[in-house]
């Protein structure tokens, strides 16, 4: 009852930020995103009668083990922050053992292709190979759009890394009817998102708890009603694979988002000196003819967007005006998926 299962980080072109049932992961609008080629989590999930309780190993690419509290092993102990998040990784596989109706614990491997210092959001791609490896390692046979619905329940955007290439996740009026799925493959368009690592330090507020007060923001209700326009945009800017509609679209649900972010109470600033001044660049490069576009998840980093034929020029562009910013590179890619099932 062992499986190994790879899933994508994704970016999201339309921006979850809010939850109507907190408990179910509920969200108020529908979001698009793309899945990340070059920001992977690869976790084996082993449920067996040789362990004793469930233990959650974190390989760092460092060559460092995390392990969760209470283990006997040698190796690093987690932070608190990190054991909270090893606490909800143990509730999901409680939700897995309910499902497949099994009570054996479980070690659960995981590492990520990039660093855990580059502060990119590893829980879509964390709770999307979760849910992937644990049910095949249960022996439950679901459908994409079921394991959506589980994945969803670890962590709100993890729905969106379980189909291929760009994905839409239905908000939904109950559990069941909040799924994601694919609207275009992988090899649809040949996107880039260039990711520029501003910071490497862990975010103070996270998604989950940012999320909480979005309704002390006054500009909340404006964003709700903004969406479905956006959504629209976005969807007819893939279809005709109009690269300027999709790139200025991104721009103003970015913004949007950020903009609830500021001004909620307590107010949350995600972006550093550091991430306007990249900003600035990105809208002068595009004054300079070079079509690129930005977006921003709940942390500095900011995402580049642009076409294949002019990856090389952004590459260069941001060497230009810092080399010593460090980036990653990606294309769409496939869904979480099973590498290896015994
Ligand atoms: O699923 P979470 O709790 O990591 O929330 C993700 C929220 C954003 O990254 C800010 C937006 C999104 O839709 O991915």
């Amino acid at each position: 009852m062992k499986a190994t299962a790879i899933a994508p980080a994704n970016i999201a072109f339309i921006k979850y930020w809010g939850k109507k049932n907190r408990e179910l992961r509920l969200p108020l609008n529908d979001s698009i995103s793309m899945n990340l080629s070059a920001c992977l989590t690869t976790t084996t999930v082993d449920f067996s009668k040789k362990y004793k309780k469930d233990e959650v190993i974190l390989l760092l690419d460092s060559g460092q083990v995390l392990r969760s509290r209470g283990s006997q092993d040698r190796g690093a102990r987690m932070t608190k922050y990190e054991n909270k998040e090893n606490q909800r990784v143990i509730r999901h596989l409680n939700l897995i053992r309910k499902i497949g109706k099994i009570n054996l614990l479980a070690k659960v491997v995981s590492t990520n292709s990039f660093p855990k210092s580059a502060g990119i959001a590893s829980s879509a791609s964390g709770f999307a190979a979760l849910t992937v490896a644990g049910c095949a390692a249960a022996g439950l046979r679901l459908t994409e759009k079921e394991l959506t619905i589980l994945a969803r329940l670890g962590s709100g955007s993890a729905c969106r890394s379980v189909p291929d290439g760009f994905v839409e996740w239905k908000y939904g009026e109950d559990s069941n009817n909040s799924y994601a799925y694919s609207l275009y493959p992988d090899n649809y368009w040949d996107l880039r998102d260039t990711i520029v690592l501003v910071s490497d330090k862990a975010k103070k507020t996270s998604s989950n708890e940012g999320m909480e007060n979005i309704w002390t923001s006054p500009l909340m209700e404006k964003r709700l009603k903004e969406i479905p326009g956006r959504l629209k945009k976005i969807k007819l800017a893939l279809k005709e694979k109009n690269f300027s509609l999709l790139g200025t679209t991104c721009e103003e649900d970015c913004f949007s988002m950020h903009k609830v972010a500021n001004t909620q109470k307590p107010p949350i600033f995600y972006w550093t000196d550091k991430t306007e001044k990249i900003i600035e660049q990105v809208k002068s490069w595009r004054r300079n003819g070079l079509e690129v576009y930005f977006t921003i998840d709940a942390g500095p980093n900011v995402h580049l967007l642009c076409e294949s034929k002019n990856e090389a020029k952004v590459i260069s562009a941001v060497k230009q005006f810092d080399s010593k910013l460090k980036y990653i590179i990606n294309k769409p890619t496939q869904g979480a998926r099973i590498i290896n099932d015994s």
